[in-house]
Parts: C-alpha cells; structure tokens; sequence
C-alpha cells in the first residue's frame, strides 16, 4: 500500500483507524490460527490417543459473550465444531428463542477433545487443557463467559460445583464476569430445567450487551 492510496482513502472520507481495526481481525486470526494447530498436535493428556481431531472453538472473535462447555462429544470429534450434536442444537434454537443468533457469540469447551464414551474429564485433564482456552479467552476477550455445567464451573473456580445450588449467580473472575448454568445435555434429560437454562442465558446476554 503506497501514500497515494492512503490519501484517497482519506479524501474519501475513510479513516485509518478502520485500518487499524483490520489489522488487530487479522491478528486475531492468526493467533486462534496458531492454537488450533497447537491443539491438533497435543498430546499433554491421553485424550488425544482417541480423538478425530481436537475442536477448538467457533463463532464471532469480538464476542462480548463466550459460551464454555466441557468437551467435544461424538458429533463435534467427527465434524471439529462445537456444539454440534443433539445438546448443540438445544443451545443454538434457546439463543434464537432469545431473539440472539449463534453466530454473535464465540463457543468453546474447556477440554479440545473428546473422552472416550463421553466421560467427563478428569480435572488434571481440564487442568492440562485449560490455558488453551485462557489463551482463547485472552485473544477473544469477552466480557462474560457463560459456563455450561458443573465440569465447566470447576475448571474455573477449580474446585466442586454444585451446579442446582449455584447456577444462575455471577461471578467475578479475573476482569470478567461468570455466569453457571445447567449443560444442555443435563437439560434434554431434564426437559423441565429448560426454562432456567433459558433465564440464565438471557442474563448472560443481558450482562454481555450492558454498558
Ligand atoms: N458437549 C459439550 O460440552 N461440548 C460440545 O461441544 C458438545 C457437547
């Protein structure tokens, strides 16, 4: 790009700093880039043995929420997106019902690939995965992070979550705020806690969006 270029921009009204912003989307870009191809060649914990492919994460990379469940289940290993499966579609139609889209937020799960049988990780494999996420977390910088069930919880507050008890409240973390709530999957077992997974989303918008 040469001055000439820059001063037509100008003369067209068009500010730099939109250049700058661009340049900051690349960046990002590169930098979720670089942990993805960290991810496919983890091996920190044994969770790589069984895995197509690690899941990193997927959506809008200015998102002012992040979504965080616990793991990739069968359909995200198959396909490298999250939320995909039955739990997945749960969480994208409650979003829509809220008037939101998926697309507007960035989701994500604390371990990149999924256990075998879909067990729930063991915390020292949260605790091997998880600054891919801080590192996701940091590149993405949303002001709320809605966690999705009691393993979610217990990565970040690092200790056992009664999710029933807890969920709901907010929480202060680092320069962020948490929101707990019940995992869509506890909710298709549950058909009637759909409406507090529901609550809780929406004050996670809501929290998100505020000034
Ligand atoms: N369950 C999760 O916790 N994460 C997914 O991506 C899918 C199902």
């Amino acid at each position: 790009m040469d001055k000439n270029y820059f001063r037509i921009l100008k003369e067209l009204g068009i500010d730099e700093i939109f250049v700058e912003k661009d340049n900051m989307q690349q960046d990002k870009i590169k930098l979720l880039k670089e942990i993805n191809e960290e991810i496919q060649k983890c091996t920190k914990c044994d969770l790589y043995k069984s895995r197509t492919q690690a899941v990193l994460g997927e959506g809008n990379i200015n998102a002012k929420l992040m979504f965080v469940g616990e793991a990739p289940g069968a359909d995200e290993d198959r396909l490298g997106r999250p939320f995909v499966g039955r739990a997945g579609k749960l969480l994208t139609s409650i979003i829509e019902e809220l008037g939101h889209k998926r697309e507007e937020f960035y989701i994500s799960n604390i371990n990149k690939c999924r256990p075998p049988n879909n067990r729930t990780p063991t915390p020292w494999e949260q605790e091997a995965c998880f600054p891919y996420l801080e590192k996701q977390i940091q590149i993405i910088n949303p002001k709320v992070l809605c966690l999705l069930g009691a393993a979610a919880a217990r990565a970040f507050l690092e200790r056992n979550v009664a999710i029933t008890k807890e969920r709901g409240q907010i929480i202060n973390w680092k320069d962020k705020y948490l929101i707990l709530t019940f995992h869509p999957a506890y909710v298709l077992r549950n058909p009637s806690a759909k409406d507090t997974l529901k609550e809780d989303i929406k004050k996670a918008i809501e929290l998100a969006y505020s000034d």
